[in-house]
This record gives structure tokens, sequence and C-alpha cells, in this order.
């Protein structure tokens, strides 16, 4: 397995790993759930944009595991550089690929970017009913320092 930068031939690869991945973890879908579909659009869709805009954002800190040239997974990154602060907005490892060490290598390659970046803190987040990342993310250096509730309503 190795990581590499994004190219945009990954697109619809990552896209279908993000839909797979955050089934049952997406907050775009917790607002489906409680609101019914929203402007014609499933949050499949609201979702997979996440990645267009990640990349949009920050091309050069999008980054890819692969392995003989399958896609395993991918780790997204926000840079405000007079904050000094690094985001890691998206992460999603291929469900066949999960349990072999490629999203902490994934974490530890985004965070080596972001210092290289001279990013000096970052920020990630995770849902309460996601244990992996709960146990991930402190696992790789990250405190806990808040807990938010999301609210939605129709207009
Ligand atoms: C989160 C995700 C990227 C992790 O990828 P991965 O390649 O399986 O991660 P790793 O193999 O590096 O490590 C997973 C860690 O979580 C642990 N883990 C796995 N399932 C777990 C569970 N149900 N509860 C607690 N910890 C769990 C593993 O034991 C491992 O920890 P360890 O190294 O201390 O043993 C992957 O599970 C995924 O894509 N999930 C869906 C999308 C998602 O949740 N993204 C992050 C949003 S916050």
């Amino acid at each position: 397995m190795n990581i590499r930068l994004f190219q945009p031939s990954d697109l619809d690869e990552l896209k279908r790993i993000t839909i797979e991945g955050f089934e049952g973890i997406a907050i775009d879908q917790s607002v489906e759930t409680a609101l019914g579909i929203l402007n014609g659009h499933d949050w499949r869709w609201r979702k997979a944009r996440h990645v267009d805009e990640d990349i949009e954002a920050n091309p050069t800190g999008v980054f890819i595991a692969e392995e003989g040239g399958i896609v395993l997974g991918y780790i997204s990154t926000r840079v405000d550089y007079e904050g000094g602060k690094g985001r890691i907005p998206n992460l999603a490892v291929e469900q066949s690929a999960r349990g072999r060490g490629i999203g902490r290598r994934l974490i530890e390659y985004a965070l080596e970017y972001l210092r290289c970046e001279g990013i000096t803190f970052v920020m990630i987040e995770t849902m309460e009913n996601n244990p992996v990342g709960q146990h991930l993310y402190p696992s790789c250096g990250f405190v806990e320092t808040c807990r938010q509730i999301h609210f939605a309503r129709r207009l």
C-alpha cells in the first residue's frame, strides 16, 4: 500500500468510497432522517459533494491510499495559513481494506503534510455514534475539546 497525491481520475472512486463509508454516520443522513428528502437530493448526493468541495478547496492536500492501482481510501485537508490551523474534513477507507492500519497511516501522512506547510494545530471531528473515530483520533494524538448538537428545520 502506498500513499500519493489525489489525481482527477480518482474522483469517482473517492465519491463511491465516501458514500459507502459514511452510511449511518453522515450528518446529511441525520438531517434527511429528521426532515425527509430535501430539494430533491438525498444525503448521498450531498455527501459526495463534500469530495468536490475538498478538492476545490485544497487539491494538493488530498491523499490517496492505493494498492496495485486500486484506490483503498483517502484523506482530505484544509489549511488556514494565517491562523496556523489545519483541518481534516474527510477520511474513509474501503470496507474490505479496513483494520489494516490504512486509516492511521493516512492521518499520519496528512499530519506530516500539514507540519511541512507550517501549520501549528489540527482539528478533526467525529460523530457520537462512530466508535472508530472516537478510538482512532485520540490514539493519533488528538485531544477531545468539545461536543456539538446539530439542529435543522424546513423553510
Ligand atoms: C475510520 C476509518 C477511515 C478507519 O480506517 P481503517 O483503515 O480501518 O483504520 P485503522 O486500521 O488504521 O485503525 C482503526 C482503529 O480503530 C479501531 N476500531 C475498529 N473498529 C472499532 C470499533 N468498532 N470501536 C472502536 N475501535 C475500533 C481499530 O482497532 C484500530 O485501532 P488500533 O490501531 O488501536 O487497533 C474507516 O473505518 C472508515 O472509512 N470508516 C467510515 C468512514 C468514517 O468513519 N470516517 C471517519 C469519519 S469521522
